[in-house]
């Protein structure tokens, strides 16, 4: 009797035990995934092992499939306490990524998400959204690498600012970045009159409409050169300080000047900055050449120049006058406003 109430007893506990084992859930069991995984139960009390989401910490393991489960973030994620999802951590402005070592390449960095320029602009000297990693192409520079570099020799210039390499902008190019186009007048100057001891010159302010380059300008500087020979000789400088004022700038040339020698006239303009002179100044369209004729003696007379060569010394010529037929094409084009004359003695 008592054998079999034992008997009966040790049944009852055996089989409790078993449903019991049976209906505890199996993912409770320690250590039954392996790392970065979870646990899953299925209705036939089997276990499956699915991935943890991408956000968690992959040595700590989670709860289940959503980041919120996370044990711990991954690194450069962080969660508030609680149920709480991994976000990307918050770093200063400008940077993202593994403890916000990347550097953002963005037009407005506020503007940066994770990396990617979601303003749809790239910081100046970049291109290539989203992530504006690569530099503005050869020759180019600046916000959208819409700037053109003007170097000397080709070089290519610096990417933000458009400095060159040797400090030297193209020859028709100055200020910062090379990005002033040095002021040129349009039409060579006219030659008005040809006679013995005056040749006179014409030519009409400048004007960034119709000519070329920008002002403000400094002033201009008549030029002139012997056709057979490479100096060109600065005789006289022209300043101008109503700039505004569209006029014709009249210059005569009245000695200095050898007979029987062909000469060109060009005017240079010195740009101004600030109301300094710049240094450069871009060579001026050479007038038409003229064959300046003159009697010798009253040349002489009247110059006194020592530089007259033995030629025209020996040389006696009537006194001959003849006038330069100025070529209208340019008037028609300029409003005359006022005229300044310029008489020289050198
Ligand atoms: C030179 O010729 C111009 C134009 O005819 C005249 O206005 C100017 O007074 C002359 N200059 C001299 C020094 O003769
Ligand atoms: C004209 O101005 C330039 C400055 O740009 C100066 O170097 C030059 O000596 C001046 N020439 C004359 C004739 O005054
Ligand atoms: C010419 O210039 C020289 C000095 O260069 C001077 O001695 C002479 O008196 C001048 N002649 C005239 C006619 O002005």
């Amino acid at each position: 009797m008592a054998w079999n109430m034992i008997f009966w007893l040790l049944l009852i506990i055996v089989t409790e035990t078993r449903v019991a084992r049976r209906r505890e859930p199996p993912c409770l069991t320690k250590d039954i995934c392996p790392c970065n995984t979870y646990c899953s139960q299925q209705a036939d009390y089997s276990v499956k092992c699915y991935p943890c989401h991408s956000d968690c910490e992959p040595s700590q393991g989670c709860d289940g499939p959503m980041s919120e489960q996370c044990q711990a973030c991954k690194t450069g994620y962080t969660k508030q306490p609680g149920f709480s999802p991994c976000r990307a951590s918050t770093c200063p402005v400008g940077t993202y990524g593994n403890q916000c070592k990347n550097q953002c390449h963005c037009h407005t960095n506020d503007l940066c998400v994770q990396g990617r320029c979601t303003g749809g602009q790239c910081e100046r000297g970049r291109t290539g959204l989203p992530f504006c990693l690569e530099a503005c192409p050869a020759q180019t520079f600046g916000l959208d690498c819409r700037l053109i570099c003007h170097c000397k020799d080709q070089e290519d210039c610096n990417k933000l600012q458009g400095d060159c390499p040797s400090y030297q902008c193209d020859e028709e190019w100055d200020g910062p970045g090379c990005q002033r186009k040095l002021p040129k007048l349009y039409f060579p100057p006219q030659v008005l009159l040809s006679k013995c001891n005056n040749i006179t010159l014409r030519w009409f302010s400048f004007d960034e409409t119709d000519d070329i380059g920008q002002g403000p300008i400094g002033l201009y500087k008549v030029m002139m050169k012997q056709m057979n020979g490479d100096i060109w000789l600065n005789p006289v400088n022209v300043t101008d300080p109503d700039r505004s004022l569209k006029k014709a700038h009249v210059v005569s040339i009245t000695s200095g000047l050898v007979p029987d020698v062909e000469y060109t006239f060009r005017v240079d303009i010195v740009a101004s900055e600030f109301d300094k002179l710049l240094k450069r100044a871009v060579p001026g369209e050479p007038s038409k050449v003229i064959l300046y004729k003159c009697d010798t003696e009253i040349a002489l007379h009247k110059t006194n120049s020592t530089q007259t060569p033995l030629s025209a010394l020996t040389t006696g010529r009537d006194k001959k006058e003849f006038n330069v037929v100025p070529e209208p094409a340019i008037t028609g084009q300029r409003e005359r406003i006022g005229e300044h004359d310029v008489t020289l003695i050198i």
